[in-house]
Parts: C-alpha cells; structure tokens; sequence
C-alpha cells in the first residue's frame, strides 16, 4: 500500500488537453478537470513505476540553467505542454524518497491512501481555521487528535490538539505555550521574566528547539544543551546539575523538552525520570517524538514510549513514522486548558461570543487558513489501520538492527553507536590510509557527494564531536538488507577510489 515503483501506471488518453477559456475548477470545467488529473496522475504513475534510482544527482547550477530560462510572463496555453516542461524542469531529476536506495534524510514512501487523499484536500479546498469553511472536516481532524491523545495515554476527554505544518512548528507551538505558563507564574516587566526563563534539552535535540527559544524572544542561549551519554540519550544527572545551578543563578526552568528519536540516533530520552525532574522544579515537560512517533501504533516496540503519557504536550510527525505526505504533524497536548493562553478571537472570524457553541480550529492555531492536512491521516487510518502503520514501522526498525551487521563486516566502517531506531551512524576509515580530522571530513562528504552524483544511492551525513560522518536514515519497509549491502559497498568502493585518487595524484 506504500506509493512505489509497482504502481500500476493509466493508459494515456491520446488527445491533447485543452486550454481551459475558464480555467477555474466549477461545475462547468469538471469534466476537463478529471481528464487533466488523469492526465497527471498517469504521468506520475508512469514515473513512479520506472525510477530505478533515488536521484539523477543534479547540481544546484544544472537545475538552475534549466529553471532560469522560463519566462514566466509567457505561459505555454495547454496542460500538456506545462507537464512537458514540468517533466523537463522537476520530475525527471526529483529525489524518490520511494526508492530502496533512497537513506537520506527522514522521508518516508507515502501511503497510497494518504496520497489519493490529497485530492479531496486540494480540489475541495476546505479551510481548517472555522467550522463555517470545513464542516466535517473540523470534526475529523479532532476525532484524529483525540485518537492520537489515546495512543499516547492521555485522557482523550481532557486532551486536545491541532495539526501543524510539521514538527518545527509543532515544537514552537508546544514552546509557547510553555512560555506562557512560566511568565504567568512570574512577577515583574515582561523582558524581566522573558530573560530568566530557560529551556532544557539534550544536545542533540533538534534545532527547532533551539529557534523557538530565539522566536520566542527568549534568545538562543535560553535552549540550554544538556550532555547525552554514550547511547545520545539525555543524560538525567547532567540536567540535574544544571538545573541546581541555574536555579541558584535565580534562572527559571520554563520547560524540559525531551526527544523521542533524535534526528542522528534515534535515541529516546529517559522519559520518566525527565518527567521526575521537570515535576520538582515545576517546568512544562515536552517530548518532541516527530520521529518516534510511529511507536505509538507498534505493537513490538510502544513500551520504548513509557513516560510520554505524563508529557504536557508531544510532537508526533504522521509525515516521517506514519508514511504520511508532507506535511502532516500535530501538537498534543494533555490537558486541553493548555490552548487558553494562545487563543485568540477575530470578531471576523471566531468571535469570543460563539466560541463555546461553534467548534472553530483558528483559536488553537499559529496558523489561520490551514489545510485539511488530517484527511490523509484519516483515509490512511480508515483504509489500512494503525497497526499496519506499526508493521511497517517494526520492519524499519529490524531493517536497521540488522543493517548493524553489515556494516560490522566491512573493516573500512565504523558504526559509532548502537541503533536505537531506524538510523546507522558510521564512518568512512581505511586501516591504511589513517587521515588527519581535515582529511578524514572532507573525505566523508567527498564520499556522500560522489554517491550522490552517481545516482547509486542516497545517505546522510553529520558532524558528532568536530567528525564527520555517513549516516542512513530508513524509514523504507521496502528496502531489503541487500539494498542497504549494496549502499555499504558503493560507500566503500567510492571510499577506496577517493584515497586511491589521491595516493596516485589523479585529482
Ligand atoms: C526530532 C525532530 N524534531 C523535529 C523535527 C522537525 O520536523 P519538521 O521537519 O517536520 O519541521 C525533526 C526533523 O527532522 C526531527 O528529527
């Protein structure tokens, strides 16, 4: 049910499309909108069962010679020749995160049902910020909120929620909200209480948090990184200790955020004892599980999640762990008084007078027209399940444990810390060749940038301590551990030409 290269492809109609006088979807346009859809739906579909790579490897400035000659001030007058162009300009050359050789960074093959649904989002339009522009829609997506509230282990009576852009906006969202509860148990000018308030989060959160904390006019330096242990968990003494210190310093804890699959290593904080602490010293207690989120609905691996129902609020990205389009991401939160101090009224819009009777999104959001992103979730959900999510999860997860072996017969590669999910950080070092930090870094992204150009393969790469290296991110159940052999070779035959190259004076 993953969109892949076994899609059946639609015959083509032979008769060109025509150049809409009223180019306006309506009752009268309705018929040549299905037919250009088909269109385009063929076209991709032909596409998707024929790509044999992640990506052609284009440049930056191949593309740009290409997508600098059109004059968009001279449209082409038929569909047909906007899908030419089009094919010329993106599809051809676009990076398939649906390819088995595609382990970059954290995409996912999209479900089928996610994807067809995506036409009910476009075509019909809604608007998610009030009931009057969605209807049903609204009263879906909150049904998708308070099902995810239940898989987290809140009350789903008490919780709430709202779908988000994706995780960066999911984290800022769950940030404010945590900054408005600590100034309001502040005294003093604002600026006075903004500049105590800090946020605790391991140093290999993401960075989102971090910007938040800039977004938030708290300042960068308000995200205070705490040390990981050897597995990137957030190490529970350090925070302590940083905690007694700042607290001594008169700083005031705003919120503890913990990650739940960490971009690089996919480690889980220790969610209960974060929680412990983030109780005592009266800070919001975040987990930002964009990635791990597809644990919810495992039923191998969910207990990895135990503590995330005592969170206050949980990030959960449907568009990385749950095979969902982008973008899709909610904020959770576990009590739904949480959303007061962030609602807003526009008399235009969402008086305050109607806000009990009238269920309008808007008042929970950062957002005021918004998609109705939730629908892929809800078709996914209605066609396939959660547990089936879960089962392609658990298959990414066994993918990369075993992947650890692979990499472990290779004497050039050097994992540098156990999987936790569905990442392998390793990196590049021949026994012959010993390079200085300079070389070995520039080599590894030497490494990635060749493969990539090659078109064989997609990885990731990442600094840890000054070192550069490889990393795979697998979030494909279709991908086999031949797949991720091959990956391993191409990396450490590309590896060998390099050095080689270099011993030789070649390049
Ligand atoms: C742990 C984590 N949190 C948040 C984000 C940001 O999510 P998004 O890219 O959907 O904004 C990412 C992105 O990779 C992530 O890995």
């Amino acid at each position: 049910m993953l969109l892949g290269a076994s899609l059946p492809t639609l015959q083509i109609p032979d008769v060109p499309l025509p150049l809409y006088d009223d180019a306006l979807l309506c009752a009268d346009t309705a018929e040549a909108f299905e037919e250009a859809s088909h269109r385009a739906v063929s076209l991709v579909g032909e596409k998707f069962a024929t790509v044999s790579a992640p990506t052609t490897g284009p440049t930056p400035q191949q593309m740009a010679d290409r997508i600098n000659h059109v004059n968009l001030r001279s449209p082409l007058g038929t569909m047909d020749q906007s899908f030419n162009e089009l094919n010329d300009l993106y599809v051809k050359d676009a990076v398939y995160f649906h390819d088995t050789k595609y382990a970059a960074h954290l995409n996912c093959p999209v479900a089928i049902p996610a994807v067809v649904a995506e036409n009910f989002v476009t075509t019909i339009n809604t608007s998610m910020d009030t009931f009057d522009q969605s209807a049903g829609a609204t009263l879906i997506e909150r049904k998708l909120i308070s099902f995810t509230a239940e898989l987290i282990g809140f009350d789903p009576q008490n919780a709430d929620g709202i779908f988000t852009s994706g995780g960066t906006q999911s984290n800022l969202q769950a940030m404010l909200i945590a900054r408005n509860t600590a100034t309001a148990k502040l005294e003093g000018s604002l600026p006075e209480r903004l500049a105590k308030l800090r946020i605790y989060c391991s140093e290999d959160a993401h960075f989102s948090i971090r910007n938040a904390a800039m977004l938030l006019g708290l300042g960068y330096e308000a995200a205070v990184a705490i040390p990981t242990d050897a597995q990137h968990r957030m190490d529970a003494q350090a925070l302590r200790n940083r905690l007694s210190q700042d607290v001594n310093e008169g700083l005031v804890p705003m919120a503890i955020s913990a990650t739940s699959g960490t971009t690089d290593f996919g480690a889980i904080d220790p969610l209960v004892q974060l929680r412990e602490i983030a109780s005592e010293v009266g800070a919001w207690f975040h987990v930002d599980a964009a990635y791990g989120c597809g644990l919810l609905v495992s039923n191998r691996h969910r207990h990895r999640l135990d503590g995330i129902e005592q969170a206050d609020s949980v990030t959960v990205d449907y568009h990385k762990s749950f095979f969902q389009p982008i973008g899709s991401s909610a904020l959770i939160v576990r009590a739904s008084s949480s959303f007061e101090s962030i609602a807003h009224y526009a008399e235009y819009l969402n008086p305050a007078a109607e806000a009990a009777e009238t269920p309008n999104q808007v008042s929970k959001s950062l957002q005021t027209t918004r998609r109705f992103d939730a629908l892929k979730l809800w078709v996914t959900l209605r066609t396939l399940g959660a547990s089936r999510l879960g089962e392609m999860f658990d298959q990414v997860i066994a993918l990369a444990e075993d992947a650890q072996q692979e990499v472990a017969m290779r004497a050039q590669l050097h994992l540098v810390a156990d999987v936790q999910l569905s990442t392998l950080v390793f990196s590049f070092e021949d026994p012959e060749h010993p390079l200085e930090l300079a070389e070995h870094n520039a080599l590894a992204n030497q490494i990635r940038q060749r493969l990539y150009s090659s078109g064989e393969a997609m990885i990731a790469a990442t600094t840890v301590a000054g070192k550069r290296l490889l990393k795979l991110t697998l979030l494909n159940p279709n991908t086999t551990l031949a797949d991720i052999s091959e990956i391993l070779d191409a990396i450490c035959r590309i590896g060998t030409e390099i050095l080689a190259e270099r011993t030789t004076g070649d390049k």
